[in-house]
């Protein structure tokens, strides 16, 4: 929680709605990516984009050897660590991994990640099985299937690729 006490600004690499909602401000954005880690629809939403009743899925991060997550890097004052935790209190708790911006330079940086022992991780599922739940779920930040669809979007947008993503947007699509 402390780690970057002695810094004016950090670095946050964002996987997930950080990509494509960054309702927080920030002094400076690069794409960057983050290796060893896969993108996956695992965490349980119980507070976004879904309810206690009906959760809906959102992304964590998962440690596969060689994977590349692509994503937004943003440059931040810690004061908006507050409004983060807050906004990543379902299960996401911050990690310390280092960023590899394009370009080609890399730093130390954070992460929010829920990893499985968290109570509201689901799991591996199907992608199928994936975009069947969240097509029925929705939250308070809004339907789960727009979630994927922005994420998708926002990965074409940065000529990214991500088959987990656009495998479970395709079924929704369908
Ligand atoms: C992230 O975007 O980096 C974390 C997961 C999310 O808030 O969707």
């Amino acid at each position: 929680m402390d780690h970057f006490n002695d810094q004016d600004t950090l670095w946050l690499f964002g996987y997930g709605s950080l990509i494509y909602k960054a309702d927080f401000p920030y002094l400076e954005k690069r794409p960057a990516s983050i290796k060893n880690w896969a993108r996956r629809f695992w965490q349980g939403s119980h507070d976004h984009r879904g309810t206690p009743e009906n959760p809906g899925r959102v992304v964590t991060l998962i440690q596969e050897s060689e994977m590349i997550c692509h994503g937004m890097a943003y440059r931040i004052t810690p004061d908006e660590l507050r409004h983060l935790d807050y906004r990543e209190k379902n299960g996401y708790l911050r990690c310390v991994t280092e960023i590899a911006f394009e370009g080609g330079d890399s730093l130390e940086g954070l992460i929010y990640i829920a990893d499985h022992d968290n109570a509201a991780f689901l799991g591996e599922l199907p992608e199928e099985a994936i975009a069947r739940q969240i097509s029925r779920a929705s939250g308070p930040s809004g339907s789960n299937t727009d979630y994927v669809i922005e994420l998708a979007n926002a990965l074409r947008s940065m000529n990214k690729i991500d088959d987990h993503v656009f495998l479970i947007e395709k079924y929704l699509l369908e």
